[in-house]
């Protein structure tokens, strides 16, 4: 068999990991050929490609980004491009394609299977928002860094007794900021799924501030929002590739609340630093998990299905019903977090 794979998208810690075990799986385990296409569905537009031995992979386990590079597929282009993709990868001998990828990533590869190209999915997002699978690799390690993160950022707030907003990624759904949140113990996590008052924020910080406790953490989601009259904030634009450009969320509320506060409030953007460097042991063996059964998968003929964790088991869900609907943080567990603030 000749497996296609790619990773498209954000990248994202672990990406490797399921590209070294496809491999070992496809090529060790069934004698099957791996071609791995470069920059995403890009690469097999473009026709570039490369073979993908043991060697090839070897060593890249622990290392971040993708060998293979990534790119995003533009919203408008998604019908002609997947056409196109289809009728190459015929072209280029692939009987199964194995897109890695997030929310538009598993959109293209459904559109792929419906056509009727073989396609196996791995879901792949540090956000954790896709649906049909309790967890993406890549979320661990975002949500250890952002941990970090504010572990430190609280001994330099209570040098300057001052309020740290914290920007976390987290577009649609606040799974980053919730868990990060919680771990670090902020003092007040904000989520796109639930529009924040400014008004419980600035008691929440007074409140500490009158026990003794003269600094604060609070950890925003990036597609956080205030409550309609809560606060001025412009939502962003919309981009190329259908994804709100955000008009900086933790900026602008620390700015709100040094001035309704008359405390000192800075603002501290993580970005693109929860998504890079090396994956977390837990990242890892998901990733290659998913690899594994990904590739079994393909063998059995499940095409339009993609991997998911369920409990501790790894089984094979329709891509479909995956990306019909994103998974946002549920009301449970945001009370859990409210709970121990
Ligand atoms: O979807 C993953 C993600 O990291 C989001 O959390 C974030 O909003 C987005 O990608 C950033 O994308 P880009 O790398 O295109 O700036």
């Amino acid at each position: 068999m000749r497996i296609g794979v790619l990773t498209a998208g954000g990248d994202c810690p672990g990406l490797n990991a399921v590209i070294r075990s496809v491999v070992h799986r496809a090529v060790a385990g069934y004698g099957d050929e791996v071609i791995g296409f470069e920059d995403g569905f890009r690469g097999l537009l473009e026709g570039r490609h490369r073979k993908l031995d043991l060697d090839a992979v070897s060593g890249i386990l622990a290392r971040g980004g993708t060998i293979l590079g990534s790119s995003r597929l533009e919203r408008a282009k998604l019908r002609e491009a997947c056409e196109q993709s289809k009728e190459l990868a015929r072209d280029y001998g692939i009987d199964v394609l194995v897109p890695i990828g997030g929310e538009g990533t598993l959109t293209a590869a459904r559109m792929l299977a419906d056509s009727g190209l073989p396609v196996v999915g791995v879901p792949k997002t540090i956000d954790n928002d896709i649906s049909s699978t309790d967890r993406t690799f890549g979320f661990d390690t975002a949500v250890g860094v952002a941990t970090e993160a504010m572990d430190r950022l609280k001994t330099t707030a209570e040098s300057h007794q001052r309020v740290m907003v914290v920007e976390v990624m987290g577009r649609h759904a606040g799974w980053i900021a919730l868990e990060s949140g919680m771990a670090a113990g902020a003092h007040g996590i904000c989520l796109p799924e639930r529009p924040f008052e400014v008004d419980d924020l600035v008691a929440m910080v007074e409140e500490r501030f009158a026990r003794g406790k003269k600094f604060a953490v609070i950890c925003v989601a990036e597609g956080a929002h205030p409550a309609e009259g809560s606060m001025d904030y412009q939502k962003g634009e919309i981009d190329l590739y259908g994804h709100e450009r955000f008009a900086g969320i933790g900026n602008r509320l620390a700015i709100e609340l040094e001035r309704r506060l008359g405390k000192e409030a800075r603002p501290v953007i993580l970005g693109h630093v929860q998504r890079g460097g090396t994956p977390t042991a837990y990242d890892r063996v998901l990733a290659t998990r998913f690899g594994l059964h990904a590739v079994d998968a393909a063998h059995r003929g499940d095409f339009g299905m993609m991997t998911a964790l369920r409990g501790t088991r790894i089984v094979m869900v329709p891509i479909a019903e995956a990306v019909t609907v994103l998974k946002t943080v549920p009301v449970d567990r945001m009370d859990e977090a409210e709970s121990v603030f």
